[in-house]
C-alpha cells in the first residue's frame, strides 16, 4: 500500500508541475505577444515602468503601454527620434535614452510630453548638433552629456532653451569647433568668455549688407541718369535734325515770295 501511495503522490506532483510549467509558459508566451521583443513591465515605487534596456532596439518600440510612468530604452541601437516618436504616453515622467546611437532628432519628437515629463537622458549618443527647438516647451531635465557636441551659435542656442539635470552641464564637452581651442573643453566653459551668437558680427553683416545696397543704389541711378541723357541728347539731336531742313525751306520759301514779289 505505501508504494501505492507514493506512485500516486508522484503523479499528481507531476501533474502539478506539468500545469505550472504550462501557465508559465502560456504567459510567457503571452506577454511576448503584447510587448516589444525584449520589453518587460515592472512596478516600481507605484510607478508603472516599462523597461526595454540592452534590447538591440534599432527604433522606439509602438506598443508602450499607454499608462507607463518610466520608460528605459537606453543601452540600444536607436539611431533616430521621428516626430512623435512619444505621443499616447499622457503619464510619462522619466525617459532614459541613453547609450544608444541617436545622431539625429527630428522636430516634434518630444511633442505630447511637454506639460508631464520631467526627466530625459540623452546621455551617451552621438549627437553633434539639434535644432533649438528641438526641447521648446518640455519642462523636463535633460542630460545630455558624453555626446560629440560641435560647439557652436547652434549650440549656444539649444543650450539657453534646455533645462540641464542638475551636475550633468561638465559633461557637454566640444569634439568639435570652429576654434581649435575649444575642443576637449566644457562647452558652458567656452561660453563663459566666448559668444558664438556674437553681436559684433551681426553688427558687420549689417554694415555689409547696408554698403553692397548704397553701392546697388548708385549703380541704378547712374542707370536711370544715364539712359535719360542720352534720351535727351537724342531728342535735341533729333530737334536740331528737324529744324535744318524746315529753316531751309524757310528761307527758300522767303526767297521765293521775294523774288514773286
Ligand atoms: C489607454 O488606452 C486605452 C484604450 O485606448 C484608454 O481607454 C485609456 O484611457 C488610455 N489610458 C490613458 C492613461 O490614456
Ligand atoms: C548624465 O549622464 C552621464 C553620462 O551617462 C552620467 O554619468 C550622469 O550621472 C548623468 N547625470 C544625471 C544628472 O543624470
Amino acid at each position: 500500500m505505501p508504494a501505492a501511495e507514493r506512485v500516486l503522490l508522484r503523479s499528481v506532483t507531476m501533474w502539478l508541475l506539468l500545469q505550472s510549467l504550462l501557465l508559465l509558459l502560456a504567459s510567457c508566451l503571452r506577454s511576448a505577444a503584447a510587448f516589444p521583443k525584449g520589453c518587460y513591465p515592472s512596478e516600481e515605487e507605484g510607478l508603472k515602468t516599462f523597461r526595454c534596456s540592452n534590447a538591440q532596439l534599432t527604433e522606439v518600440p509602438r506598443d508602450i503601454p499607454n499608462d507607463t510612468n518610466k520608460l528605459y530604452l537606453d543601452s540600444n541601437r536607436i539611431p533616430f527620434l521621428p516626430r512623435d516618436a512619444f505621443r499616447d504616453l499622457p503619464l510619462l515622467l522619466e525617459l532614459d535614452l541613453s547609450h544608444n546611437a541617436i545622431a539625429g532628432v527630428e522636430s516634434g519628437a518630444f511633442q505630447g510630453l511637454t506639460d508631464h515629463l520631467h526627466s530625459l537622458d540623452l546621455s551617451s549618443n552621438r549627437l553633434v548638433s539639434l535644432s533649438k527647438d528641438t526641447f521648446s516647451n518640455l519642462k523636463a531635465k535633460v542630460n545630455l552629456s558624453d555626446n560629440p557636441w560641435m560647439c557652436d551659435c547652434r549650440l549656444q542656442e539649444l543650450i539657453r532653451t534646455v533645462d540641464l539635470a542638475a551636475g550633468s552641464s561638465g559633461g557637454i564637452v566640444c569634439e568639435s569647433s570652429a576654434q581649435e581651442e575649444h575642443v576637449g573643453k566644457a562647452f558652458l566653459q567656452v561660453i563663459a568668455d566666448t559668444d558664438f551668437c556674437n553681436v559684433y558680427k551681426k553688427t558687420t553683416d549689417i554694415a555689409m549688407l547696408v554698403t553692397m545696397f548704397g553701392w546697388f543704389a548708385m549703380v541704378i541711378s547712374y542707370l536711370v541718369y544715364y539712359v535719360r541723357q542720352n534720351q535727351e541728347d537724342a531728342r535735341r539731336h533729333l530737334e536740331y535734325l528737324k529744324s535744318l531742313p524746315s529753316k531751309q525751306r524757310r528761307s527758300e520759301e522767303s526767297s521765293t515770295i521775294s523774288t514773286v514779289v
